[in-house]
């Protein structure tokens, strides 16, 4: 990778930062500000990590849920800009991180199973892929491929 590329726990000055970007990359699925302020509020369960370039601009961010041994990734994304240069690798080995770091021992995922690029960065990173659940996306129109990967103790 050319670009330094530094995680951070996001905070809320970036929301602004990847408003713009949210329709573009999650469609139907994009989410408020609104949406990630109370993720981002909800530090209990929730850990959420923006990646930046030497500048400060925005590169990518993603997050985690961890409920009791249980994980869930609640998004990731990488600003089209970035693509291709391990941004969307690195959120994910954090967010993993941090999920062991809670305790998780099993992380879930869904993912739309026309999205190559995440499915093969799941596949690439250990994710199984345990089914799918039908018309999960777009009102019922995309189905969703169902991940899981175990997490070391
Ligand atoms: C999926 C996404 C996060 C990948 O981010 P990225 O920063 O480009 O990914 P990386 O550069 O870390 O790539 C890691 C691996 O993923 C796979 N991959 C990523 N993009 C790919 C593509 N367009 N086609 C095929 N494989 C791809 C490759 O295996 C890649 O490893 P390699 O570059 O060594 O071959 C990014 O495409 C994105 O933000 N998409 C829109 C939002 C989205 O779909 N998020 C996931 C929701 S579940």
């Amino acid at each position: 990778m050319s670009t330094t590329v530094t995680l951070v726990p996001m905070t809320r000055a970036h929301i602004d930062l990847l408003l713009p970007h949210e329709r573009e990359m999650f469609g139907t699925e994009a989410w408020s500000a609104s949406s990630y302020r109370a993720e981002l509020a909800d530090t209990r369960l929730r850990h959420y990590v923006a990646a930046e370039d030497a500048t400060g601009a925005l590169l990518g961010w993603g997050g985690v849920m961890v409920v009791a041994e249980s994980a869930e990734i609640l998004t990731v994304g990488t600003v089209p800009a970035a693509r291709r240069r391990g941004v969307g690798r690195l959120l994910l080995t954090a967010l993993l991180a941090e999920a062991v770091r809670r305790g998780a021992t099993e992380v879930f995922l869904e993912v739309r199973v026309d999205n190559d690029a995440a499915l093969a960065l799941y596949d690439g990173e250990g994710f199984a892929r345990l089914g799918v659940r039908r018309g999960y996306y777009d009102a019922g129109r995309v189905d969703a491929v169902t991940m899981r990967k175990e997490l070391p103790a």
